[in-house]
């Protein structure tokens, strides 16, 4: 069930580094919000403080509040498993199992659970798979290996397997920078099916793609390398493009930097 998200003044750390400062944001529902901005901005670190994927890493923490429907993901007591279980990501290269099944692949996650019947597992690999528009190309090959498919399949293969376990947010990390221009429009399209059941947060490096497929979009920005990257704005796609509030924005989205 899709769910919204609130960010209250994040601050995200690598050990002593000050990587990102003072975000405040808001992703609604059933919509799609683009994070944009120059490299090293700290969207991908944005992005990972939002399942507490950030805190794998050694030494980083999250300051602030990050709420799924009101419920802070670093409460006390909150399983950070659990929490990426309901926030699920998907990657920048696809990364599929790839001596495993096609059919495996997608429900790898809900047979480590355990409890469900192998025709409940056909059902949902198949619905998944039709969800991430993949079906039609894999039907007759489930029982192949995840790695003999392309690279715009392998990662609409990760799509699905994202959404197999029924997440609340979909959060995508450059998801199409590895992919040729059909397979980019493939995935543009099912981010569009895709936020009728879920919430999803996107960054992506191509204007045009946060253009085509998010409601609202984050420009991110960095005064200087060393010092923290901050949220610069947040707004309509619409408006971002074509009328941004900060001059910054406006310098970015027409390609004049600094
Ligand atoms: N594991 C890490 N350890 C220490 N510093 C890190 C780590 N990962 C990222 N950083 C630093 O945090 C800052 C933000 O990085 P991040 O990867 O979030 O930027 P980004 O906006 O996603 O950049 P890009 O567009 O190049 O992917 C950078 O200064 C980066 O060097
Ligand atoms: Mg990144």
């Amino acid at each position: 069930m899709a769910k919204r998200l609130d960010l209250d003044n994040v601050n995200i750390y690598y050990g002593k580094f000050h990587a990102v400062s003072n975000v405040t944001l808001s992703v609604p529902p059933r919509s799609v919000t683009a994070f944009i901005g120059p490299s090293g901005c700290g969207k991908s670190t944005v992005l990972r403080s939002l399942n507490r994927m950030h805190e794998v890493t050694p030494g980083a923490r999250v300051e602030g509040s990050v709420k799924l429907d009101g419920e802070d993901i670093y409460g006390a007591g909150v399983d950070p498993v659990g929490v990426r279980r309901t926030i699920g990501m998907v990657f920048q290269r696809p990364n599929p199992f790839p001596t495993m099944s096609i059919r495996d692949n997608v429900v790898a996650g809900l047979k480590l659970q355990g409890g469900r019947s192998k025709k409940e597992l056909d059902e949902i690999a198949e619905n998944s798979l039709k969800g991430a528009n993949l079906w039609n190309e894999v039907k007759d090959r489930l029982d192949k290996p995840g790695g003999g498919l392309s690279g715009g399949q392998q990662q609409r293969l990760c799509i699905a397997r994202a959404i197999a376990v029924q997440p609340d947010v979909l959060l995508m990390d450059e998801p199409c920078s590895a992919l040729d221009p059909i397979s980019t429009l493939a995935i543009e399209d099912l981010i569009g099916e895709l936020k009728k059941d879920f919430t999803i947060v996107i960054v992506t490096h191509n204007m045009q793609q946060a253009a085509r497929v998010s409601d609202q979009t984050g420009f991110f920005n960095l005064e200087a390398t060393g010092k923290p990257g901050n949220l610069i704005e947040i707004d309509d796609t619409e408006k971002i493009f074509s009328n941004p509030s900060k001059k910054a924005t406006e310098d970015y989205i027409s390609g004049r930097f600094g």
